[in-house]
């Protein structure tokens, strides 16, 4: 019988993901990665090793059929730590965004990462025990000018969080928000943003050290953690700043050059 635990990663083919579901392989957690494209497979056959089992689900979370065949995946296996890390960006002035893809946005950030809490969150709490790490964003915190729903799905996941934490408190599960600032990994080329300020900068963070510190405070039980002293800065005073003075300082970073 294998008495490892059992982790389910989603957005574990590339980038923060993959990380993540690195640091859960190092402790010894069995994995279910799932992602939308094939390289899935690529990332399983980097974390696995003899202690540890990778299974792998293609499945596009953007849709409640792939939403729905990442739970059938689960089954009732109890899972131990659940890291729902995808998602995906979508830059430009929103009028000038496709509506299909702004709501694809909506569906993958949001209404997928909902979903896929409450199956395995009821299983959690009847159980009395599990950890849910969360992705969401330093970009939760501002009015996001041209990444608008974006930063809109963050703000959502930011406050969720926080929400579910305080209803989970006394049934044994814990729930951490990891809020990112910018980090090097496929995002912006994926969100349309290379021809932004923040897109081309090559100061963003390591997306090792991110992950590894979202691991860390979900495996602590806290709250949330931000990485990074200038990320730490602008969700502190994000709170005083008004929202028309961080619109504008996110119009800076994020407006097509
Ligand atoms: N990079 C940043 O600056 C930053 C900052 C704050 C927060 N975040 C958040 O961090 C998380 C991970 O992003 P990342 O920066 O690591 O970017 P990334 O390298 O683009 O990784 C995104 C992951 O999500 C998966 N994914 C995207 N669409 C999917 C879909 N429809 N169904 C299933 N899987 C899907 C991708 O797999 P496929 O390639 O198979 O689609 C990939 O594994 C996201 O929630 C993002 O919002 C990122």
């Amino acid at each position: 019988m294998n008495a490892n635990p059992f982790a389910v990663v989603t957005g574990a083919s590339t980038g923060i993901g993959f990380e993540l579901a690195k640091c859960c392989a190092h402790d010894g957690y069995d994995l279910l990665i799932c992602a939308d494209e094939p390289e899935i497979e690529q990332a399983a056959e980097a974390l696995r090793d003899e202690t540890v089992a990778v299974e792998t689900l293609m499945a596009d979370l953007g849709t409640r059929e792939g939403t729905a065949a990442l739970c059938e995946a689960i089954a009732d296996r109890p899972v131990d730590a659940l890291l729902a890390n995808a998602g995906r960006g979508l830059g430009d002035a929103f009028l000038d965004e496709d509506l299909d893809k702004a709501v694809d946005v909506i569906d993958l950030n949001v209404v997928s990462t909902i979903a896929l809490i409450h199956d395995v969150g009821r299983q959690m709490r009847a159980r009395g025990s599990g950890k849910i790490l969360i992705t969401g964003s330093v970009a939760g915190f501002m009015p996001g000018s041209f990444q608008a729903v974006y930063n809109g799905t963050k703000a959502f996941l930011d406050s969720f969080s926080w929400a579910l934490r305080n209803e989970l408190k006394e049934r044994g599960v814990t729930v951490t928000c990891l809020m990112p600032g910018p980090t090097e990994t496929e995002f912006f080329n994926r969100a349309g943003m290379q021809d932004t300020k923040i897109g081309s900068s090559d100061d963003k963070d390591d997306p090792a050290k991110v992950a590894r510190q979202g691991y860390e405070a979900m495996e602590e039980g806290v709250s949330g953690v931000t990485v990074g002293f200038m990320n730490k800065v602008q969700t502190t005073f994000a709170g005083i700043i008004p929202d028309s003075v961080l619109a504008e300082m996110h119009r800076r970073m994020a407006e097509p050059q």
